[in-house]
């Protein structure tokens, strides 16, 4: 029994992970077949803002909904990227690291 409860503990961020990342390849279909997108309508100034974004970028649920029921499985780095649910700052963060990381790759380049 003990042992059962040990092993889920250990599986749970492995199971989060399995599940998000089928979210984000069907387009967040499980909670489409409830939620109808353009009928959703948070009654905060935020939420608002984020589901406005959604539709413009197209960003799907799970991209900013991880953390519904999971909430204490850290998304992994390369879900928060893949699913474009990083906000435009941090966006811009990444790519400035990742530029940095190119321009130290080739120092010689251009002077
Ligand atoms: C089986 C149907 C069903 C599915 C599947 C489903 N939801 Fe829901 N969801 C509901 C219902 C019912 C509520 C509560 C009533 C409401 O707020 O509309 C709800 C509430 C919510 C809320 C508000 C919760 C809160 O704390 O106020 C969010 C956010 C949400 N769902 C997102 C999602 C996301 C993201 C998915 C996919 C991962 C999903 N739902 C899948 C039926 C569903
Ligand atoms: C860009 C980020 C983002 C995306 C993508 C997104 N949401 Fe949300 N959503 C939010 C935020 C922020 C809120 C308001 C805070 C909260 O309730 O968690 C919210 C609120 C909600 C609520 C509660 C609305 C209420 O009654 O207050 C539901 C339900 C919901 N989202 C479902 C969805 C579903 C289903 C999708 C996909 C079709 C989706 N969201 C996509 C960020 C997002």
């Amino acid at each position: 029994m003990k042992r059962a409860f040990i092993l889920l503990i250990r599986l749970r961020p492995r199971l989060a992970y399995g599940v998000r990342d089928r979210l984000l390849r069907t387009d967040s279909a499980n909670c489409r077949s409830c939620h109808d997108e353009s009928g959703i309508e948070p009654g905060f100034t935020r939420g608002k803002r984020e589901h406005e974004r959604a539709k413009k970028e197209k960003i799907t649920c799970i991209a900013c909904h991880y953390n519904l029921v999971h909430k204490k499985v850290r998304p992994r780095e390369d879900f928060l990227v893949r699913s474009k649910g990083l906000s435009p700052k941090e966006r811009q963060l990444i790519e400035e690291q990742e530029q940095k990381q190119e321009q130290k790759q080739k120092p010689e380049q251009g002077g």
